[in-house]
């Protein structure tokens, strides 16, 4: 199995399928489930804003970080419903996704805001995901190399990658995510390695912790941990329960 400096990386992003209970119900059932995370496990969850706090109240203390889903760029000011990644880190986060496909296709989010989202994570010490991925529209087009190129470049050129911080590029195609048509685990190392070498001309040098995301479950997680360059995965819908996020954890370890 491949991994990161011995670590899987098991992230759980929870949308917007959970409000304040479920997510406070979900994280003090994972708490009591901590024997089954191996040390080799590296847990993030990525709850919704209004209960990000409380769920990292309960899974600090076992060792899982919390992320936000999504993040404003300027710290303060008149932005009625935005959340800047300062409010963010000050609530306890340590990761921020950027770029997630539902917020650039459903939000209309652009490379360059996810930009400056990335570059506003860095600059208060979040770790950024940034999230990459083509539509099967620009698949079947032979685009997908291409998007994911742009993608990169814009999020990435030219900035000096912060001593000590990890670098992590989930690549989730679109049309894998929330599909159950996940893709092929050896289309999704084609891709990582893809990745992997644009990142060292883009950063000039890097060692990127690469996630796979898009209908991962447990009957598929531990092909794709399998792969060389799939070092964790960015999970959606089974994330967001209890058996079948343990059913991932299982499969990954074993
Ligand atoms: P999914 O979502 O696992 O439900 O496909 C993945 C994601 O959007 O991160």
């Amino acid at each position: 199995m491949s991994s990161k400096n011995g670590q899987f990386y098991l992230f759980a992003n929870w949308k917007m399928y959970l409000d304040f209970d479920e997510s406070n119900i979900l994280a003090n059932a994972l708490a009591q489930n901590t024997k089954k995370f191996s040390k080799n496990i590296k847990m993030a969850v990525f709850p919704s804003a209004l209960s990000l706090y409380s769920v990292g109240q309960v899974l600090n203390d076992i060792g899982v970080a919390v992320g936000a889903q999504n993040l404003y760029w300027v710290e303060k000011g008149g932005y009625t419903g935005e959340i800047s990644a300062q409010m963010y880190k000050a609530a306890g986060c340590q990761y921020a996704l950027v770029g997630h496909s539902e917020r650039r296709h459903l939000f209309k989010e652009t490379n360059d805001e996810v930009r400056k989202k990335l570059e506003s994570a860095l600059s208060c010490g979040l770790t950024p995901v940034l999230c990459v991925g083509e539509t099967d529209k620009q698949r079947a087009d032979n685009r997908a190399q291409e998007v994911v190129t742009e993608q990169l470049q814009t999020a990435l050129s030219g900035l000096a990658w912060p001593e000590g911080r990890e670098l992590i590029v989930a690549y989730e195609p679109v049309w894998a995510i929330g599909t159950g048509n996940n893709c092929i685990a050896s289309d999704a190392q084609t891709m990582h390695e893809f990745i992997k070498k644009e990142l060292e001309k883009i950063l000039f040098k890097s060692s990127p912790v690469l996630l796979y995301g898009g209908s991962v479950r447990g009957n598929n997680v531990a092909e794709y941990l399998s792969q060389t360059d799939i070092h964790g995965v960015l999970v959606g819908g089974a994330s967001a329960k209890l058996d079948s996020w343990l059913e991932i954890v299982e499969r990954a370890v074993f």
